[in-house]
């Protein structure tokens, strides 16, 4: 007889065939249970706020699940000003934030990493070197890392997407520009160049197993990554990969499944930071409150101009009309207060992990 969820969950350890147990069984309650004392007892109840940027649509991928693919010509292309993009940043440190993410679609040429190395020194600047800022900029160059992190940004996103490489191919055209082995290649540059390194998957894409889901938690533990941020795939019209939407599991279905990642990811790496993402909120309005009350620990509210947000459609139905930024206060802290967590003003809120490994290296 195949172990009961209980006996799993008292384990030290899991194999790939525990975690696709968890995954697949229906006793949900007792796994958030567990990730909820999980989380009180190693980060606490604290909500860490990481304002969102989202600097630029323009990509030169074309990832088959992606809304700004460089293959769609619905959206107009636009970058930030420099002055939108300052304004942002102050909002988010006048509103004691702490943090920022500068999230754009993937450039590499010189002139976008000149930009992006100037707009991280002007923010530290015009904020007294107050903010924390996490990059989301794609795969560049270890060099292009190396300047950014001297220009004095601290954390960086680069999400594996699927850990499973054959799934990735599946997701991706075959055109040089998208392999597998190149992003974990990005993500081990971000790892030597002294980044807090975070990274992530998308969850319910069509052909993903529960074998798969397993692996990607696996990989993250394997990486030991310091920050995670996971969410449901949700379709887009526009995409290619908009012809298999009968082939993933209901909206419901994928935030369950969302839901159990992130518990199951908080039960097994216990210390790092993972953010409730907005792609859960836009399948359930209550999905990032539900993702806090079971491990997460970052909510990222954003703050990118209105103007722009009906162009930085990665997928349908993103919710943008108006969200946290002006709104935020009241409203959103009364949800977190709700569920029995506080936002941590002012508070940088960095990766524990992170700093136990910096601990660990230089007592050696
Ligand atoms: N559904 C959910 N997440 C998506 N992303 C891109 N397209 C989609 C989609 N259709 C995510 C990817 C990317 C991040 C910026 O947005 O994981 O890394
Ligand atoms: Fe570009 Fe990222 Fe979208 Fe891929 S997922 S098309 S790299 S913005």
């Amino acid at each position: 007889m195949p172990p009961r969820v209980k006996e799993i969950l008292e384990k030290d350890f899991w194999r790939k065939e525990d975690i696709a147990r968890l995954l697949a069984s229906d006793e949900d309650e007792i796994i958030f249970e567990k990730a909820a004392a999980v989380k009180s007892a190693h980060v606490g109840n604290k909500v860490y706020f990481r304002g969102l940027i989202e600097y630029s649509n323009r990509c030169a991928k074309n990832c088959f699940y992606c809304g700004i693919r460089s293959g769609n010509d619905k959206y107009t292309r636009y970058e930030l000003t420099d002055e939108e993009t300052l304004t942002a940043a102050r909002f988010a440190w006048e509103n004691r934030y702490a943090s920022i993410v500068i999230q754009s679609g993937e450039r590499s040429d010189a002139a976008f990493t000149e930009i992006i190395e100037y707009l991280i020194r002007k923010i530290l600047e015009a904020t007294g070197n107050e903010l924390h800022i996490t990059l989301s900029l794609g795969e560049q160059s270890e060099e292009t890392y190396r300047r950014w992190l001297n220009a004095g940004a601290h954390r960086y996103l680069l999400r594996i997407e699927v850990s499973n490489p054959a799934l990735y191919k599946k997701l991706h055209p075959d055109d040089g520009l998208h392999t597998h082995a190149t992003r974990l290649e990005a993500l081990a540059a971000l790892r030597r160049a002294g980044y807090q390194v975070g990274t992530g998957v998308m969850i319910g894409l069509p052909f993903q197993t529960f074998d798969d889901l397993a692996d990607d938690l696996i990989f993250f533990r394997d990486f030991d990554i310091d920050m995670a941020g996971m969410g449901p795939y949700i379709e887009h019209p526009d995409t290619p990969l908009y012809r298999f939407r009968d082939k993933i599991p209901s909206p419901d279905e994928r935030v369950r499944l969302s839901l159990k990642m992130v518990a199951l990811l908080r039960i097994m790496m216990k210390d790092i930071n993972i953010a409730a993402t907005t792609a859960l909120q836009t399948l359930d309005p209550l999905g990032r409150e539900k993702a806090l009350r079971v491990g997460a620990n970052v909510l990222m509210p954003n703050l990118t101009p209105e103007k722009y947000r009906s162009d930085y459609l990665l997928y349908e139905n993103k919710p943008y009309v108006h969200d946290d930024a002006g709104a935020c206060g009241a409203d959103l802290e009364s949800r977190i207060l709700s569920i029995g967590n506080r936002i941590a003003y002012g508070e940088w809120g960095d990766s524990l992990h992170f700093r136990e490994r910096l601990n660990q290296v230089v007592s050696i």
